[in-house]
């Protein structure tokens, strides 16, 4: 899929709260490296570097519009074109650091374990968030608006119904691994301002998956399906604005 940058930071502030919350729980004092696997426009490293300025960080994507801009923005940081599911390091990093990226990896769980087990220094830490928010309106919207419509057979075997597991399933992957292991999920309410801001929100994320996989009349169609659907399951407040709770799961793991 491709990315367009400029439409998945129009909500820059509310995708920065977890990418804060996250690195505020990993340990690791005084990295020499850090990589920001999944690191898209770059915006993160300001946060990073501000953390650690001692650290080399290297971000690593695939997508070519989000490192151009990554580049742009942010000439201290080094950026590496690369699929993370398959990227390995010159030498192991003392923090791996990932927001909202490796759910886009089918089996991304057994790549979470490979990363801790060979992408990190022994004592390092693996930092992982990724949203867990796909049984709501949102994203459950997507899923209706794909089997409703004659565009069903093109983009159902796209579909992934639970991209993420339970807080549990990793915890279960993790726990005999780790010297330290804390995962949790937390709920943002979001309140998010213009017209139908919740659709806005995805287009910039995972609906554009889809979207990508249709052309002209009939991805038009498309997204006005499910920005109707998606506008009825969240209505503005009496003020204008939409409240917009999102759920994502936190892993930061510390390798033996
Ligand atoms: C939702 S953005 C997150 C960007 C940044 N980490 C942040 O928190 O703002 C997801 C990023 O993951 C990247 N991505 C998804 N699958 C990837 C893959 N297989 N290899 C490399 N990057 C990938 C996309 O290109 C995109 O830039």
């Amino acid at each position: 899929m491709s990315w367009d940058p400029a439409q998945y930071l129009r909500f820059a502030g509310e995708r920065m709260r977890p990418a804060v919350d996250l690195l505020a729980r990993i340990g690791t004092v005084s990295p020499a490296s850090v990589v920001d696997l999944g690191c898209g426009a770059g915006n993160l490293a300001p946060l990073l570097l501000a953390r650690w300025p001692q650290a080399r960080l290297t971000g690593v994507d695939s997508s070519p519009e989000m490192l151009a801009r990554a580049r742009t923005d942010h000439p201290g940081a080094f950026f590496e074109l690369a699929d993370i599911g398959a990227w390995r390091p010159h030498v192991p990093a003392d923090v791996v650091y990932s927001n909202a990226a490796l759910h886009w990896l089918v089996g991304h769980e057994q790549r979470i374990v490979q990363l801790l087990e060979e992408a990190v220094t022994p004592g390092g830490t693996l930092a992982v968030q990724m949203p867990r928010n796909f049984a709501a309106p949102s994203h459950a919207c997507i899923v209706e608006a794909i089997e409703q419509g004659p565009w069903r057979a093109k983009l159902e075997p796209h579909l992934r119904r639970e991209p993420v597991a339970p807080p549990a399933a990793y915890w279960r992957l993790l726990e005999g691994r780790t010297a330290e292991l804390q995962i949790w999920e937390t709920e943002y309410l979001q309140v998010l301002v213009g017209e139908n801001p919740v659709a806005e929100y995805t287009k910039g994320s995972w609906l554009k998956q889809f979207l990508d996989r249709l052309e002209g009349a009939e991805r038009t169609a498309f997204e006005a399906d499910y920005r109707r659907r998606v506008l009825a399951a969240y209505p503005p407040e009496a003020d204008g604005r939409t409240l917009f709770p999102f759920r994502r799961l936190f892993i930061v793991a510390r390798r033996r």
